[in-house]
This record gives structure tokens, C-alpha cells and sequence, in this order.
């Protein structure tokens, strides 16, 4: 079969990226191969988020691009996946004649099925919530990816509703997959040279798979793969407050893989808000964790997502979420204005005027960015571990991550790439350590 290109576009979380790059195993047994000139290919595939903001009318936008794109040329097969896909199914297609296929994120099986049909010249729309046969479909299917650092989708859905969010409309409910099979997958990135491994899941610490009357949890999983001597580095997102279960507090002292970068979100430091949000859990119980864990590992850190102008949202509420920051000094963390969400509990509340909503994300950001501006300068000097992940393609330098997620630039060598290398740190700023690799100081 004579190969065809693929431009893949995605959008949102890192389960989307996943998603992207299983997507891509899948249509490469029908002969279609990857291209980065998104001018040129046969088949363009927009993966889309729908978290926040205008996300149905940035992708009617992206289209509009795209159709410019094509205006002298065939047409590509058009396809929409993702969060929007499912959120709007077939009224894309009306709305939108260049589109040819719409997906949703549990129907990505379905995928091949629907380009073959395609010749047919037919609109197609598949939004089922179908995760089962999803997952047992591409387990069948080898992940090809071969980065340094890759992304395994553990878990997917969300059951727990928070007032504000799409997630479980777009992804349906919670499912967790076998751990026999998440276990294969883990050996075929490490095998294709993954040296760290990301497990996800829009609510990955729920993770819970039964077999023969016996639970598999998150924490099964990361002692599983921290035996690896291939792999260094272990990381999970994201996770939710209320499911940091003892088991998984634990692994921070017991597996030296797993990286002491808490990604923990709570969204605000008010238990009014809280309450409202639906989220299942007080400040209270969130800094018992935070205590439990730097009492367990002193290297631990954390990084948090807020919600800022959440509805209700006064300024004693606010000024709690900004005690909270100050409090536990989280780092690499997301903040954003409230957005409403089409279908969610919180889109019917009276909204907090958008200038004062602005005013306290400034505040907050300000506290955030200054945060990772110090932990950042408390490295300058040091000599910290960097996993090299690549060759940066404008300059003669390399990129790789310290443990706490943090990108480090450094002077390297080919050699390094997918190495844990000493870093001297030369220079920082609020996001990138910058450095080089002592020439008598040898990899770890
Ligand atoms: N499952 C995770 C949890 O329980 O915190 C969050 C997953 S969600 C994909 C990622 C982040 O998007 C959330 O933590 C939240 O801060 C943000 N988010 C979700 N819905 C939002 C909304 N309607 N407006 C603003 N931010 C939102
Ligand atoms: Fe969304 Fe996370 Fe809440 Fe689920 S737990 S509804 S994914 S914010
Ligand atoms: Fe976006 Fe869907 Fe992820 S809405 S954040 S792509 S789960």
C-alpha cells in the first residue's frame, strides 16, 4: 500500500498526547505515516480539549485555517477527536462540511474502521463510551513510541463530578485498566528506550483493578515498575486529594523511582468554595497529606491547579487560597480564571465580576511565578540530576528535566541523551535552569 500522510494536531492534557500517539499506531497499519508539514497530508486528525474557555469555537477556527491551507490542493481527510468531538458529536458535521469524521475519546478503535469507510465519501460520527473494548482493542496493538519520557495511560474517566468540569461528560466513567496489560505496555516503551514513565489518568490515584479477589492500586504499579533497572524515573498525573490513600503516601519513601514532585490539585484553599465545587474534600485533609509526605520524604515538593473566580468566590475566600500558596510554597503549578462549562452544575451560578477575577489571578500568579523563581535561583550553583530527554533543534544545546519536572538547558553531548547526568546550574529564570555537564563528573 502506497503510504499516505498523517498530520496530527493535539491539543489539552497529556491523556490527549497519549491518545494522539496510540491514534498514530493504529492508523499506521492502514499505511498512513506521521508528517510534520500539516500542509501536506492526506489525512489531518485535530485532537481537542474542551476544559476551558471558547474550546468548540477554537476548533471551528483551527478548521478555517486548515481549509486555507488546502484551498489549492485535495482536500485531506478531515477529523476531529478529543473532548470537543464528544461533547458536540454530529452537530460538528452540520455546523462544519469539511469535517469528515467526528470521534470521541472511548471510540479510538473504531478509528480504522471509519478511514476505510471512508472511501464511501460518508460523514461519520462515533462517540460511544466504549472503554472496554477500547483498551483490549489497542492492547492488541504494540506502542511505538520511543521517547525518553513517555506517557501511560493507566486509567481513564472521572466519576466524581466536580461542579465545574467537563471531564466526565467528555470521558466518561471511571475506568481502570488490567494491570497485567499496563505492565506489557511498560515493558515495550522501556524497551523502545523510555527511561521515564508518566502514568495517567484524569483521576490516576483512584486507580483500583480487581482480579481473583485481589486489588491492584497505583502504588502496585509504581513498586512494579521501580524494579526496572532500565527505567529511572517514575511520575503519575493527575491525581485528586481525596484518593492519596496511605499505600500510595508510602511509595514517596519506598521507591526511590517515583520523582518527590506532588502534582495535587485543590483548586482553592477555601472549604466554602470547596464545598461548592463539589470537591469531596476540606483544606484540612489536603494539608495533612502535604504533612504526611514531607514528613515521610523531605525531598518531596508540590504543585497544585487553582481555580480562581470560582462562583461565590469572596475576597476572605480568595485570600485563603493565598494564604494556602504561601503556606505550602507550591512550585510548577496551573492557575486559571473560572470558565464555564456547557452542561456543568457550576455554568448556572452568578459569575464574580471579570476584573476582580483578573485582579486575584494576577495576585495569584505573581505568588506562583515568585515561588518557582526561588526554588529555581536555591539550584543556582548546585549540581543536580537531569534526564537528558534530546538535542534542542535551534542551538548546540541539550534538554532534560530535574525531578521536579523543571526543563534544564545544558552544554552536553549525544552521548547523555537518555542519561541521568550531573548538571552544574550556571543561571536561571522563573521556568528553565540553565547549565552544563562537568567533564569529569560522570554520569550517575
Ligand atoms: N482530575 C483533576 C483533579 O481532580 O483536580 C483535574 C483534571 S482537569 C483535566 C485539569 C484542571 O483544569 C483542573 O485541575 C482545574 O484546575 C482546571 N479546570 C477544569 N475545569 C475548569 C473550569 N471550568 N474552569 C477553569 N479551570 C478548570
Ligand atoms: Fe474533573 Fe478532576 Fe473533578 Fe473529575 S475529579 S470532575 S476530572 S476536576
Ligand atoms: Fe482537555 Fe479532555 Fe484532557 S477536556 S484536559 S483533553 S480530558
Amino acid at each position: 500500500m502506497r503510504n499516505k500522510k498523517v498530520f496530527i494536531k493535539t491539543f489539552g492534557c497529556q491523556m490527549n498526547e497519549y491518545d494522539s500517539n496510540r491514534i498514530y499506531d493504529n492508523v499506521s497499519n492502514l499505511g498512513f505515516v506521521k508528517t510534520e508539514d500539516q500542509a501536506n497530508a492526506e489525512c489531518y486528525i485535530l485532537n481537542t480539549c474542551h476544559i476551558r474557555d471558547k474550546a468548540k469555537e477554537k476548533v471551528y477556527h483551527e478548521i478555517g485555517r486548515i481549509k486555507k491551507l488546502y484551498r489549492d490542493k485535495k482536500k485531506p481527510i478531515m477529523i476531529v477527536a478529543g473532548c470537543v468531538a464528544q461533547a458536540e458529536n454530529d452537530e460538528m458535521l452540520k455546523r462544519e462540511p469539511y469535517i469528515d469524521i467526528v470521534i470521541g475519546p472511548q471510540a479510538y478503535h473504531k478509528i480504522n474502521n471509519l478511514l476505510k469507510k471512508h472511501e464511501l465519501k460518508k460523514k461519520q460520527e462515533e462517540t460511544e463510551f466504549d472503554t472496554i473494548s477500547k483498551f483490549r482493542y489497542f492492547d492488541k496493538i504494540s506502542n511505538n513510541n520511543n521517547k525518553i519520557s513517555a506517557f501511560l495511560t493507566i486509567q481513564e474517566g472521572c466519576d466524581k463530578f466536580c461542579h465545574f468540569c467537563v471531564v466526565p461528560y467528555t470521558r466518561g466513567p471511571e475506568y481502570s485498566r488490567p494491570f497485567n496489560k499496563i505492565i506489557n505496555e511498560a515493558e515495550q516503551l522501556i524497551k523502545n528506550g523510555a527511561k521515564e514513565i508518566t502514568l495517567l489518568g484524569q483521576n490516576v490515584n483512584a486507580y483500583s483493578y480487581r482480579e481473583n479477589s485481589k486489588e491492584f492500586r497505583i502504588s502496585n504499579l509504581i513498586y512494579h515498575l521501580n524494579q526496572y533497572s532500565e527505567l529511572e524515573r517514575i511520575r503519575y498525573t493527575t491525581s485528586h486529594p481525596k484518593d492519596m490513600s496511605e499505600d500510595l503516601i508510602e511509595c514517596y519513601s519506598s521507591c526511590k523511582k517515583l520523582m518527590p514532585l506532588v502534582h495535587l490539585p485543590i483548586q482553592s484553599g477555601s472549604d466554602k468554595i470547596l464545598e461548592s465545587m463539589n470537591r469531596k474534600h476540606k483544606v484540612e485533609d489536603y494539608i495533612k497529606v502535604y504533612e504526611k509526605l514531607k514528613k515521610i520524604n523531605k525531598e518531596v515538593e508540590f504543585s497544585s491547579d487553582f481555580i480562581i473566580g470560582y462562583p461565590g468566590e469572596t475576597k476572605k475566600d480568595f485570600e485563603d487560597t493565598y494564604n494556602l500558596i504561601k503556606k505550602i510554597k507550591f512550585i510548577n503549578s496551573f492557575s486559571f480564571i473560572f470558565s464555564p462549562r456547557p452542561g456543568t452544575k457550576a455554568s448556572k451560578l452568578d459569575m464574580v465580576d471579570e476584573n476582580i477575577a483578573k485582579q486575584r489571578l494576577t495576585l495569584v500568579q505573581e505568588k506562583l511565578f515568585n515561588n518557582q523563581i526561588e526554588m529555581n535561583k536555591s539550584m543556582e550553583n548546585d549540581i543536580i540530576e537531569v534526564l537528558v530527554e534530546n538535542k534542542m533543534k535551534k542551538q548546540n544545546k541539550f534538554f532534560g528535566r530535574n525531578k521536579y519536572i523543571s526543563p534544564v538547558i545544558f552544554d552536553g553531548v549525544e552521548s547523555h541523551i537518555g542519561k541521568i547526568v550531573k548538571v552544574k546550574i550556571q543561571t536561571s529564570n522563573q521556568n528553565t535552569l540553565f547549565g552544563s555537564v562537568n567533564k569529569n563528573m560522570k554520569a550517575a
